[in-house]
């Protein structure tokens, strides 16, 4: 009976904390998102994608060079679509020595925020953090929606229908 007692406590704890950190999210708004992706969860402590680590090249329109940083939701998504609260942050470089930062853009799963396109929210900041993009931009979505089987993920497969 203890037992029960005991078990029903450390449930209560869990669900409190999942909702608390589920509450801790931010809003799809640009100035919020920039606070907590540098302070409440600054990006830079957050993992790779395995396939995808570090300083890699790129291309056009982003820049020669990259860091793509996922947060916990994202590295635990093992499959398309990822799961809410997902966010990817991509560190744009103009060298090869990731030194010349030009901007930061980010993809920041909400659900209902856009369900034709993903529920991703989209940015593109300046190194600062200004941002110069925001919300459902076409440009962003348009291209990206070339791999909507990856749920619009470029860099790292997910591993679909063709496998
Ligand atoms: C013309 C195509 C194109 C457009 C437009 C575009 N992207 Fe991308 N994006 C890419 C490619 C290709 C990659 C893979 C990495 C690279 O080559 O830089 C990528 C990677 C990313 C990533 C890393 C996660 C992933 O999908 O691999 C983020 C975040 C991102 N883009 C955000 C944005 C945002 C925000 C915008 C709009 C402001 C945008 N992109 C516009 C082509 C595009």
């Amino acid at each position: 009976m203890k037992n029960r007692w005991i078990l029903a406590a450390v449930a209560v704890l869990i669900l409190t904390g999942v909702g608390v950190a589920h509450a801790m999210m931010p809003e799809p708004n640009p100035d919020k998102l920039w606070r907590y992706i540098t302070h409440s969860s600054a990006y830079d402590t957050w993992g790779f994608w395995g396939d995808h680590e570090g300083l890699q090249p790129g291309g056009a329109p982003h820049g020669p060079y990259h860091k793509v940083y996922v947060n916990k939701r994202g590295l635990y998504s093992m499959n398309a679509p990822v799961q809410y609260g997902t966010l990817i942050v991509k560190e744009n470089y103009g060298d090869a020595m990731g030194k010349d930062l030009k901007a930061v853009t980010v993809m920041y799963k909400v659900k209902g925020y856009n369900p034709e396109a993903g529920d991703w929210y989209w940015v593109k900041y300046s190194p600062k953090g200004v941002a110069e993009k925001y919300g459902r931009p076409q440009g962003c979505i348009n291209c990206h929606a070339s791999l909507v089987d990856n749920d619009y993920v470029m860099v790292h497969d997910f591993g679909g229908e063709d496998e």
